[in-house]
């Protein structure tokens, strides 16, 4: 039986990246006959502590645009992760097998952790071994997520076949399915590092919520280079090559097709175009959104409903596999 799960942290609105490299495929796995579990990863978000409300906050925006985006809760079980405690627990057991150089050699560890006197912090440090614990407590087969996730799947691959062979198999494998000319969408200023949530300035993204005027503007402001035909091609021409991608993960169309369509245009004409795609795919999401947003009893509904059916599987699970380790007398 197929299990699909994935995460999204509660740092904002989510971006054309989130979008185009998860969500929107969050949305279209449900038409399958799997089991889907989809969370608000709110304990990992405090790797980085924030005011209180600053945190509530971002927590109801991320369920409103997951909403927006065409989550069902009818369909996926949409929850926050910090509403079962059993994440934390598997997190802590299966952390007692994972070794300290497999964690330094993440690109996440190194980043954060650079410029720290004191070293860095435990729960940037382990914040790969809970994402671990996320997947393997719903015996997850199949994790929709960007390309920047292939290393936490690689370890999380690791931890579980070490479990298995000195307890017993008890946990699938897991594959990450990504698309693979948008699981990657880069800076619009900066081409050569991806589109973030939390690092970089104005126009340096496109949020699900901005308004017609903000998307044309960030999209004429994208970098590009001096040369004006519209080509693909990611390694000499990135900052084209991005907004193809983009042009393609909201129409469908193919790169190639896009190129053919384009031969008339220059890179500045060409913006308009991508620009009008951005808009017509988001304009909807983004008035949905205002809608859901005004309604907190309704989506904290959603999130209680949410809670209780993934608490079924996890208190399950959880038991299991005490029962596996010797944790039950
Ligand atoms: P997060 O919150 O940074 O991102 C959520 C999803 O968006 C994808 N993504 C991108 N895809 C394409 N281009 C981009 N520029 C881009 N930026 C982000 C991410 O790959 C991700 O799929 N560690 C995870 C959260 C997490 C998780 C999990 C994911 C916690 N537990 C279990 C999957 C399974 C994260 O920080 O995602």
């Amino acid at each position: 039986e197929e299990v699909i799960f994935s995460g999204i942290q509660p740092t904002g609105i989510p971006h054309i990246g989130n979008y185009l490299g998860a969500i929107k495929h969050w949305v279209a796995m449900q038409e399958k006959p799997a089991t889907i579990y989809y969370s608000i990863v709110d304990m990992h978000s405090v790797t980085i502590p924030k005011d209180k409300s600053v945190l509530q906050n971002h927590i109801l925006d991320m369920t409103a645009c997951l909403l927006a985006c065409g989550i069902d809760p009818k369909r996926s079980v949409l929850f926050q992760q910090s509403d079962v405690l059993e994440h934390s627990a598997l997190s802590w057991l299966l952390g007692c097998q994972v070794p300290l150089n497999q964690l330094r050699k993440l690109p996440q560890w190194k980043e954060k952790t650079e410029n720290l006197k004191h070293g860095g912090y435990l729960g940037v440090f382990s914040y790969p071994v809970l994402q671990t614990a996320d997947i393997l407590l719903y015996k997850t087969t199949h994790v929709p997520a960007g390309e920047d996730q292939a290393v936490h799947l690689e370890l999380t691959n690791m931890v579980a076949s070490l479990f298995n062979n000195f307890y017993g198999v008890f946990f699938p494998k897991v594959s990450l399915f990504s698309d693979r000319a948008s699981a990657r969408i880069r800076n619009l200023r900066d081409p050569t590092v991806k589109m973030s949530k939390s690092k970089g300035g104005k126009h340096t993204r496109i949020e699900l919520t901005d308004t017609d005027d903000q998307i044309v503007n960030s999209v004429k402001k994208a970098l590009t280079d001096f040369t004006s035909e519209v080509t693909y091609d990611p390694v000499n021409r990135p900052g084209v090559a991005n907004l193809i991608e983009i042009h393609s993960g909201f129409t469908g169309l193919s790169t190639d097709e896009i190129c053919q369509n384009s031969k008339q245009l220059d890179t500045g004409e060409y913006k308009l175009v991508v620009a009008d795609a951005v808009i017509g795919a988001i304009r909807p999401i983004r008035d949905e959104y205002l809608r859901l947003r005004s309604d907190e009893g309704h989506l904290k509904d959603i999130l209680r409903l949410g809670h209780e059916k993934a608490q079924e599987t996890a208190s399950r699970n959880w038991n299991e596999i005490r029962q596996l380790v010797g944790m039950t007398l």
